[in-house]
């Protein structure tokens, strides 16, 4: 494993980067999102929540993220992550207050983004993302977060 310069966000180009270097040769799902939530939390500024669900038995169950306490269980259709799932197109959401069904874990949340994540034709879980900052995400870094999520699908080797 490379170390990781831990010197604030540059661009884009950069992080994603630092993901592949440091996904680079690890194969393993859980140790993968680890390292990929804690990269993302302490390099994008403005976040309070960086992790992962996956789906199991037809709905999310919480994995590797830093933040605060999260809920573990989110059914297909449901909040932004469930929503997410069923579409199987990122959510991006200027204002969580107004979005019908946002599922409250950290109240410090304003804004959110979620990508979901495809292996192949399956949707193995969703990146979620959250900013005490209302509208925080920019179609750049909802283009950003999309191709961490590629690297992490990519690091998992098929
Ligand atoms: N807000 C999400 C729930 C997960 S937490 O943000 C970590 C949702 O509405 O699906």
């Amino acid at each position: 494993m490379v170390s990781i310069d831990a010197t604030g966000f540059e661009s884009w180009e950069t992080l994603n980067r630092q993901a592949r270097a440091l996904l680079a040769g690890e194969h393993h799902r859980i140790a993968n999102a680890a390292n990929l939530a804690s990269l993302i939390f302490t390099t994008v500024p403005d976040l309070n929540w960086a992790g992962f669900y996956f789906v199991e038995a037809g709905e999310l169950v919480v994995g590797p993220f830093q933040g605060r306490p999260a809920c573990v269980r989110i059914a297909q259709g449901s909040g932004v992550c469930g929503t997410a799932m069923q579409t199987r197109r990122t959510q991006r959401v200027d204002d969580v207050a107004a979005f019908d069904g946002h599922i409250a874990c950290d109240p410090a949340s304003r804004s959110e983004i979620v990508v979901p994540l495809i292996a192949g034709d399956e949707l193995i879980g969703v990146l979620d993302v959250d900013s005490p900052e209302p509208g925080r995400f920019s179609a750049r870094d909802q283009r950003g977060f999309e191709a961490l999520a590629k690297t992490y699908i990519e690091s998992l080797g098929g």
